[in-house]
């Protein structure tokens, strides 16, 4: 079923509880509407180009916002600060837990053009945000706002993201990781819904295939997507082929993600994962019901509701961090 409302503008109040940082109060909607009218305007066109010459490219981007907002050490608080982009050796992009998160150039062009319009003001974290909303949009997901005037961090490191959510972790780790960043256990489910766009590569289906605990398959793949799984990651096959997080829905940003995961059709083994926990399965569930469209819970609203969530996860403030010149490097 398609997603309803699919582009009906949803603005999302910020009363709501999100991340324990203190400092999230300090983003609003509008941060640039007077030192940079045209902030949101070159960050969006910058994306429907950057779409429309690869169309890989919403799903690049969603991912990229929730890697940048992720980051996962212990007291130590990255969140949400373009940390991701920095270039360098030992720059937190290389970390293991990032791997094939790409998107970088969009985020780049787009400072180029913001720095020519109104230098110094725009941050690369706050372009990563925009640019992950756009995509969503842009996909035929929810169109909502998002609250502007994040810094850009001062720090990346590799070792800032030793923890991030990995596909065979236990499903009561990932949901704790999720929680431990001040999200809900809706948020978790909704933000792994995000998989309704974009691929995976074979290289995350190995274990799921052929090395699940007990020597084989995952029994929770349906027996009819078994054989096309292992046609499309063969064993010992190219881990680099990519195939769809939601099968048969590669590009549009709809709920069939969660029919899939109900189904035993999820592709990537921590969203199968989220129907085998009472609590994960609720949410899923609560999306299903034949009279959604019309009573809610509405998945699309929801969805929006919690990418502002994360978007808001450690942010920098104020005098905190920097507005850096290029998205790549610091100051
Ligand atoms: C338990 C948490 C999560 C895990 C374990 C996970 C894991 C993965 C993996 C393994 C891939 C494939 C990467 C590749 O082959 O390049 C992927 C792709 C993706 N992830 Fe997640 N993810 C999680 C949560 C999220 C969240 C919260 C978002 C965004 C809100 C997100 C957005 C995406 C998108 C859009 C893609 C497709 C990227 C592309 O097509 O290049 N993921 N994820």
């Amino acid at each position: 079923m398609a997603l309803i409302p699919t582009l009906t503008a949803i603005f999302i109040a910020c009363s709501f509880i999100g991340p324990h940082n203190s400092v999230m109060a300090q983003l609003e909607f509008g941060f640039y509407s007077s030192t940079c009218p045209k902030a949101e305007q070159i960050v969006n066109s910058v994306v429907q180009q950057s779409v429309q010459a690869n169309s890989r490219m919403a799903a690049i981007l969603l991912r990229l916002h929730f890697h940048d907002c992720f980051v996962q050490v212990p007291l130590l608080f990255y969140g949400c600060d373009g940390s991701i982009l920095i270039e360098g050796d030992k720059a937190e992009k290389h970390a293991f837990g990032h791997q094939g998160v790409q998107g970088f150039d969009v985020i780049e062009t787009a400072k180029a053009q913001l720095e020519s319009e109104c230098r110094g003001v725009v941050s690369c974290a706050d372009i990563v945000a925009m640019a992950a909303r756009d995509a969503v949009a842009l996909s035929g997901g929810p169109v909502y706002q998002v609250q502007t005037g994040r810094r850009d961090g001062l720090t990346s490191n590799t070792s800032a993201a030793v923890d991030m959510p990995e596909v065979t972790e236990p499903i009561q780790q990932l949901k704790n990781k999720f929680l431990q960043k001040g999200l809900s256990v809706k948020d978790f489910v909704l933000l792994n819904a995000a998989h309704t766009i974009g691929t995976t590569a074979c290289f995350f289906m190995t274990d799921r295939l052929y090395n699940f605990p007990g020597g084989t398959s995952d029994p929770t793949i349906n027996p009819v997507f078994l054989p096309e799984l292992e046609a499309t990651c063969p064993k010992n096959g190219d881990v680099n082929v990519r195939l769809a997080a939601d099968r048969e829905s590669e590009f549009k940003f709809d709920d069939s993600i969660l029919r899939n995961i109900r189904n035993g059709f999820a592709v990537i083994e921590s969203d199968a994962k989220l129907y085998t926990d009472a609590e994960t399965k609720n949410v899923v569930d609560s999306y299903m019901g034949p009279l959604n469209f019309l009573i809610g819970p509405n998945f699309g609203a929801d969805f929006a509701e919690s990418m502002v969530n994360m978007g808001m996860i450690d942010v920098k403030t104020g005098s905190q961090g920097q507005i850096r010149k290029v998205c790549s490097a610091f100051n």
